[in-house]
């Protein structure tokens, strides 16, 4: 990799020890990945995914002490992945008493995060580009994230730049403000390998249709066809009808990313890119991906579930990852009462967790709607579903959800928003 001579100072310790080792690593990462060199980032903020103070995560910790000692500071503020706990979730004693020890190092690791560059308290959300939590890049911004979800939405809806980082990586690109220049910061990077056709009779449930692509393409680049005659061609977090379609693929988006490994996809007449550079981000030769209604359901019928009795009856339910907009969380009340109405009962018949981030709740508490739907039993959090899963206790529990990257990391079982709608209303008896 060729570095510049700044670069090549930071490696030869001029900013001392540790910054010299934290570059070494970027280099190394690079290196990896044939990075032709390091390039600046330019987003506002960072984005960390380990937000979690789990007890065996020693190395971590002591990394942190260390970096914190040596001054080798964030260059950026960052928000970071949701937390693991939040006491509003229900769960038994021993589940508590299991998150406890779990998550043992959760307020020193959070002490820890202020001191390196936390933006805030409430920092804490897997969908920090949202208006309401602050950290949305411009389009070309060069970032230093991890968050899979939260990558694939910064690089296809608002056509920033950012590699699919792991833990840590991320972090120290936000103290060097380097990253490596290779995969989908270059333009060759962001070309299209795959091309999906949409043709479905109607408007594919979000998370099916990023499943589907996600198994398909894997870690390529799809481009979406025939998209925008479902939720149009407007992204704009300022219309309503933007935010619909934002929400939409911030949807798909984490489906195509857990389900696969997609880090970037481009929808015709619809993302940033796209708009701009339409059919020529499409390489020579790229295979072609059609989807239709029966495709969809296929993918849905092959979903494993590995609940030991599938028939018994869900006891908890989780909506909400990634993290609901404000918008998603007041469609999600209206549905409930008016199915709650119709077979006449006004409490939510399987107690259901709907996850926000804590300015998006914020917002949504100002607004009649949180009374409503807090009232039908529902919990509003700020936790991330997947750190409540993950352990043996919970991992054993008949937990439901309409997040397909739920559903793929732990053992709950996935079902579309009308399905869910059914069952937590009491429309279905399991
Ligand atoms: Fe967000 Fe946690 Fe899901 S980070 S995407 S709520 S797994």
């Amino acid at each position: 990799m060729k570095l510049s001579s700044e670069e090549k100072r930071i490696l030869a310790g001029e900013q001392g020890e540790v910054m010299a080792k934290v570059m070494k690593t970027l280099v190394m990462y690079g290196d990896t990945f044939g990075a032709e060199r390091m390039a600046k980032v330019t987003g506002g903020k960072g984005h960390l995914v380990t937000s979690f103070g789990l007890s065996v995560m020693k190395p971590v910790y002591a990394l942190m002490d260390t970096l914190i000692e040596a001054g080798a500071l964030s260059g950026q503020q960052f928000t970071v992945d949701p937390r693991p706990l939040d006491p509003k979730v229900p769960s038994g004693a021993l589940e508590k008493l299991l998150f406890k020890v779990m998550y043992s190092k959760q307020t020193a690791y959070e002490a820890q995060l202020k001191k390196i560059g936390l933006v805030n308290d409430d920092g804490f959300t897997c969908t920090c580009y949202m208006n309401e939590v602050g950290n949305v890049p411009r389009k070309g911004d060069v970032l230093s994230w991890a968050e899979s979800s939260a990558v694939v939405y910064a690089n296809s809806v608002l056509g920033a730049r950012c590699n699919r980082n792991s833990g840590i990586i991320e972090l120290f690109g936000s103290i060097a403000g380097k990253v490596p220049y290779f995969g989908f910061l270059t333009d060759e990077g962001r070309k299209a390998t795959w091309i999906i056709e949409v043709k479905t009779t109607k408007k594919p449930e979000p998370q099916l249709l990023g499943s589907a692509i996600g198994m398909k393409v894997m870690e390529e680049v799809p481009f979406i066809k025939g998209l925008d005659k479902w939720i149009g061609t407007d992204l704009s977090r300022n219309t309503e009808k933007g935010r619909a379609a934002a929400d939409y693929l911030k949807d798909m988006g984490a489906a195509t990313a857990s389900n696969g490994a997609v880090g970037l996809y481009h929808a015709e007449g619809l993302t940033p890119e796209a708009k701009t550079s339409g059919k020529s981000l499409i390489v020579k030769g790229a295979k072609t991906y059609i989807i239709d209604d029966a495709e969809l359901e296929r993918v849905k019928q092959n979903y494993p579930c590995i609940w030991k009795n599938t028939a018994v009856s869900p006891v908890l339910c989780f909506i909400g990852c990634p993290h609901l907009s404000v918008d998603q969380l007041k469609s999600w009340t209206a549905r409930i009462e008016g199915a709650l109405a119709q077979n006449g009962k006004e409490k939510l018949s399987i107690p259901t967790v709907f996850t926000a981030a804590p300015g998006v709740l914020k917002e949504f508490r100002k607004l009649p709607d949180a009374e409503k739907l807090t009232n039908t039993g529902a919990v509003l959090s700020e936790i991330c579903p997947l750190m409540y899963m993950n352990n043996p206790l919970c991992a054993k529990k008949p937990v439901i959800t309409n997040s397909n990257k739920l559903r793929t990391y732990t053992s709950s079982r996935y079902y579309t928003d009308d399905e869910i709608l059914l069952k937590i209303t009491g429309g279905e008896t399991q």
